[in-house]
């Protein structure tokens, strides 16, 4: 498949089947993640792969109203570790290219997913303190984004739609 065609063809997945992830498909999506770029290369970011039924499940339930995200096999929760990024750039380090170098490794880990046949979804509501402290995360982390991920249950969900690139594209 044609890269853009991957890319079109990922969605965000809400419903999987309880078939689980081997170790090698798990590693595969954090290489993709790992192979994202950063700032300045800080890769400042962290990933908490969260399999045992019990946490997925304490994490899904402060995600407001979407219990769905325990019935994926595998949670990955993303980190970022902003002060990887102030030492060197100061505010804007810590307050933009942290959040830009993980959403970069979210990309990849959904687009690897898709290559790898399976799907998953970028979950941005949840409380990052419950999160944090249900992980017994160390304090210099912040999770910022859920990634269920597991083989797709039920029929493709429509494809949502785009805003054309006349709307959005200025060529000068
Ligand atoms: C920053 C961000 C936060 C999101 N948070 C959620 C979320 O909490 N729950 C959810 O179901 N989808 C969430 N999404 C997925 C979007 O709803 C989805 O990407 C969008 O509707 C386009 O659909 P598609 O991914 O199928 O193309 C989020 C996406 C992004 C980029």
């Amino acid at each position: 498949m044609s890269f853009l065609k991957l890319a079109q063809s990922r969605q965000s997945i809400r419903a999987f089947t309880p078939q689980s992830l081997s170790d090698s498909q798990i590693e595969d999506v954090l290489a993709a993640a790992i192979a994202a770029p950063s700032a300045g290369n800080k890769q400042a970011w962290h990933f908490e792969v969260v399999r045992d039924p019990a946490l997925k499940s304490a994490i899904a339930e402060q995600a407001a109203k979407q219990p769905w995200i325990a019935t994926a096999p595998i949670v990955i929760v993303v980190c970022a570790d902003p002060a990887q990024n102030s030492e060197r750039y100061g505010e804007r380090g810590r307050d933009l290219y942290t959040i830009q170098d993980t959403a970069a490794a979210i990309q990849n880990m959904l687009l690897c997913a898709v290559d790898l046949g399976l799907g998953g979804c970028w979950c941005g509501g949840f409380d990052e303190r419950t999160a944090a402290e249900i992980l017994d995360l160390p304090t210099h982390l912040r999770p910022i984004a859920l990634l269920p991920i597991g083989y797709p249950g039920g029929p493709a969900p429509d494809p949502r739609p785009r805003r054309p690139i006349s709307e959005v594209v200025n060529f000068r």
